[in-house]
């Protein structure tokens, strides 16, 4: 306790004072891994996890003439666990590069230490729009909530949808989801008649589903974080929803391929738009999910592996940009502007923004071989966060 205390006091007074922290030993690059191991978001943190030790097993563990160390730690989905185990990487460890965030909140506590002591900070799940702008030092491989949404907004009123109502988490990813979805689906002529907000911790859905019953919309709008689409799908069932003649479109978030075989086959037929599917058809992303399925005994790779396994590629590659030299800020510039074929397809950090520019997809679940799958039927190319794109 007295230690960590004193390790914390240190910490502080070095990122204040701005102090240099040099990286103790030149021959290791150190990447710190925070990720919530336990508690309601940890089938995430066991995604990034697994699709980080993949990399390194498949890229080696040396880059740049470095040994590379992986440093993974659990902040139990907590803000002051994350911004505390931040201090201590960068300034214990002297990490070389921190990543991993696995919901918004986390990202947003680590981000002034990112800021301060000029490390890059690579954010690989949490996916609210406004991270990036939190530090000039994130850079993110995932996703953001708006460059999802805004395509079901279209697809939608075209296939029949008029009428929607939204259902969300109550924070940062819901409420942009709710914000870009809405507004481009009544853009395009389509009504919103209600947005209803569900508690993130412990949510019970089965109150609003009733509300949206009585509403009778054409279809319901679901945004949920990862790990949480199993639970909204089960009640939706249950309370007949797709019988009383309302359909469910979400973001992939939803029908997450971590959980979608534990859905049902009540499940088949929900279309939604997102930019990975595990059935996505390249050799690439086929090496990828069976590559991971074979190192995780069967564990089917979700969008949020996707996000970790490229994020440890744009570690990898600014490393080598950077040639050991220059310290964050040099490893932060290797970082923008890479261009690579990711297992989703061809991806682009933007220099400017440090947002990923990507593909996105409107996906059904369908069952293959015995097994269920968001199949892509419709592809929007290189989509940019539409956040940014009307402040640019
Ligand atoms: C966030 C978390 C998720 O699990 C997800 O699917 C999308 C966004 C977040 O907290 O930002």
């Amino acid at each position: 306790m007295l230690r960590r205390h004193l390790v914390q006091a240190l910490s502080l007074s070095a990122l204040t004072l701005g102090l240099p922290l040099a990286h103790a030993d030149d021959s290791t690059f150190k990447i710190g891994l925070i990720l919530p191991m336990t508690g309601q978001a940890a089938s995430t943190g066991k995604q990034i996890e697994a699709a980080a030790k993949l990399y390194i097993a498949q890229h080696g563990d040396t880059v740049a003439g470095k040994k590379v160390e992986l440093i993974v730690k659990d902040d139990t989905g907590l803000p002051d666990v994350t911004k505390r185990i931040a201090q201590e990487l960068v300034v214990n460890d002297k990490v070389d590069v921190l990543a991993g965030f696995g919901l918004t909140p986390l990202a947003l506590a680590a981000a002034p230490i990112a800021t301060q002591s000029k490390t890059p900070m690579v954010v690989m799940a949490a996916a609210t729009s406004s991270i990036t702008e939190a530090s000039p030092f994130i850079v993110r491989s995932g996703f953001t909530l708006p460059q999802v949404s805004v395509a079901m907004g279209d697809w939608a009123p075209k296939n029949g949808i008029k009428s929607v109502v939204t259902l969300v988490s109550d924070y940062g990813p819901g409420n942009d989801a709710e914000k870009y979805f809405s507004e481009r689906f009544e853009l395009n002529g389509g009504k919103v008649i209600d947005k209803l907000r569900v508690p993130l911790r412990n949510p019970d859905f089965a109150p609003f589903l009733q509300k949206v019953r009585d509403e009778k919309p054409d279809a319901l709008f679901v945004f949920v974080p990862s790990g949480n689409g199993a639970a909204v799908m089960k009640q939706f069932l249950e309370r007949g929803m797709d019988k009383a003649g309302i359909k469910m479109i979400a973001t992939g978030d939803v029908t997450d391929d971590d959980q979608l075989n534990d859905m049902g086959d009540g499940a088949i037929g929900v279309v939604t738009s997102h930019h990975y599917s595990a059935a996505h058809p390249s050799a690439v992303n086929k090496k990828f999910v069976a590559d991971f399925e074979a190192a995780n005994k069967g564990m089917r790779p979700n969008f949020m592996a996707v996000g970790g396994y490229d994020g440890m590629r744009v570690i990898y590659e600014a490393a080598k940009n950077a040639k050991g030299q220059g310290g964050g800020p040099a490893l932060l510039a290797g970082m923008k502007g890479q261009i690579f074929e990711s297992p989703r397809g061809q991806v682009l950090i933007d220099a400017q923004t440090r947002e990923v520019v990507q593909d996105v997809y409107l996906r059904k679940v369908e069952k293959k071989d015995g097994q269920l799958y968001n199949v892509e039927f419709d592809v929007i190319k290189s989509v940019k966060d539409p956040a940014k794109v009307k402040q640019q």
